[in-house]
């Protein structure tokens, strides 16, 4: 390989493993992290980033109960190069965020809360990526990585 492509190869993302799970109700939301939390253990992730992965998973699933009465979460152990982590999926048919930089300040909430979860659970992990279309839905995407 040219170094070119070498830099390249690095780049891909590959998936070792994919869990799906509904989440419609409060009880659903232990059963995840609790799978979430075995996935990050099997991967060998400290418990520091273990603990962060599963705040910033808890929110998201939160939200997903909250605003939009549910929806399906997506676990799956990634690898890119020599680092793995585990990457999971939001993806709801709610009402959608009309203003996604708004709601990715501090401090802004719909919900009378404290408007800290999107923000929050950006800065608690290694990728953040939120896409939301009024009236459809929204989905998002985090990726924590073992040594990150
Ligand atoms: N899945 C979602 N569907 C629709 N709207 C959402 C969704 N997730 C977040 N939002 C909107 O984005 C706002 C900000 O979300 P964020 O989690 O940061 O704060 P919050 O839920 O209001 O408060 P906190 O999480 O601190 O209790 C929410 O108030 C809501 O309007
Ligand atoms: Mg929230």
């Amino acid at each position: 390989m040219t170094p070119k492509l070498m830099t390249m190869a690095k780049m891909i993302v590959t998936v070792l493993n994919k869990d799906r799970m509904a989440v419609v109700r409060e009880q659903d939301v232990v059963l995840f992290r609790n799978r979430v939390k075995e996935y990050a253990t099997k991967i060998g992730m400290g418990l520091v980033n273990q603990t962060k992965l599963i705040t910033a998973a808890s929110e998201l699933v939160r939200n997903m109960l909250r605003y939009a009465n549910g929806g399906e979460t997506l676990i799956e152990v990634v690898s890119q190069g020599r680092e793995n982590g585990i990457r999971l999926t939001f993806t709801d048919k709610g009402p959608g965020i009309p203003n996604i930089e708004q709601a990715m300040k501090d401090g802004f909430s719909t919900g009378r809360s404290l408007g800290l979860g999107l923000p929050g659970t950006k800065r608690l992990v290694s990728e953040f990526d939120i896409k939301s279309i009024v009236g459809k839905g929204t989905t998002v995407t985090i990726t924590k990585w073992k040594n990150g």
